[in-house]
């Protein structure tokens, strides 16, 4: 059967607003200028989705926005990327998720509104749309109350329909910890966690003692470790990978999303794990060179040239 896509991803969309170079934290009262201004797709989700098709993947993207300039951004800039929206609902009486990131030094605040990302729900997965590709990635669990305690069904449907799948859970701004990883981690492939994500989740101090925790529920386990590089846990091996060091980074937004995208990219070719966890670190190490989660990329043939000329890396 033909395949409408490569990858579903089913996420959270949202704007960044990113405030460069202010004066000095916000004060009560008072008001504060920034030298830099952009405007930009943010979200874990939209990053992931957008770096796997500009790999060269064919990716649908099902979220929810509102029908107001920010959705009609986010929309725009996916179909740049190359990302089916079909299924991308903009919704009449939410607005748009959006994020206002002031940056001042190395130091940054940030405040989100979560808008329509609020709405979508288990409800607004239809099986045609999980039939319709190969591979289901979900990002940010607790950003998207829609799945709370339901996320195993949405991959146990994906599992019976035949799909392979991914998850990053990414941060709890609660900071609870409360998902079900028993449940879910079972239908998940690829679990995708950061190592402080890891830890919180399974309420333990030491990544051994973490997966251990993990160990007979989930089945491929890849942690990234910022730029100490990552882990992949596979088989009850583990095995440790340095980055492609970038001495001289931009900035690490996205680098754990294209991390992602480069280790699904890899993995939906039947890739072995060992090297889509090579292809994961060098596809973040690539992201890292450009501002933002997704500049870096422009498409397979321009990556691969900077991935050879900057990390001396060779198909
Ligand atoms: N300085 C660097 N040079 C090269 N690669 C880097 C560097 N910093 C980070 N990386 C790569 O980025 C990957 C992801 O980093 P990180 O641990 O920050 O993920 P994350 O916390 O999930 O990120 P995100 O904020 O996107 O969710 C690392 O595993 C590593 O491969
Ligand atoms: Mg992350």
């Amino acid at each position: 059967m033909i395949k409408r896509s490569d990858v579903i991803v089913v996420g959270e969309l949202n704007v960044d607003l990113i405030m460069n170079q202010v004066e000095s934290f916000p004060e009560k009262g008072k008001e504060k200028l920034a030298n830099e201004m952009t405007l930009t797709l943010g979200s874990s989700s939209a990053i992931f989705a957008s770096n796997l098709s500009s790999l060269g993947m064919k990716v649908s993207f099902v979220g929810k926005v509102g029908n107001d300039i920010f959705g009609n951004f986010c929309k725009d800039q996916l179909r740049e990327k190359g990302v089916d929206t079909s299924f991308l609902v903009q919704c009449e009486d939410v607005k748009t998720g959006a994020t206002v990131i002031l940056n001042f030094g190395d130091d940054r605040a940030m405040v989100t509104h979560q808008g329509a990302m609020l709405h979508l729900g288990i409800s607004d997965i239809t099986s045609e749309m999980l039939s319709g590709a190969r591979h289901l990635h979900f990002s940010s669990y607790y950003l998207q109350p829609g799945f709370k305690d339901k996320l195993d069904v949405l991959f146990q449907r994906a599992k019976h329909a035949g799909l392979t799948t991914s998850l990053d859970m990414q941060w709890d701004p609660a900071e609870k910890w409360d998902f079900d990883f028993k449940k879910v981690l079972p239908y998940v492939d690829i679990f995708l966690p950061n190592e402080s994500e890891l830890l919180y989740l399974t309420r333990r101090n030491t990544i051994d003692t973490a997966l251990q925790t993990i160990n007979g529920y989930g089945n491929i386990t890849v942690v990234k470790q910022g730029n100490r590089g990552s882990l992949l846990y596979a088989d009850r091996k583990l095995v440790s990978r340095k980055p492609f060091l970038n001495e001289n980074v931009v900035d690490a937004i996205g680098a754990g999303d294209s991390f992602n995208a480069g280790f699904i990219f890899k993995f939906i070719q039947g890739v072995s794990p060992e090297d889509c966890h090579v292809f994961g670190n060098l596809v973040a190490a690539i992201s890292t060179t450009a501002a933002g989660g997704t500049t870096a990329f422009l498409n397979y043939v321009a990556t691969m040239k900077i991935a050879k000329e900057k990390f001396g890396y060779a198909e």
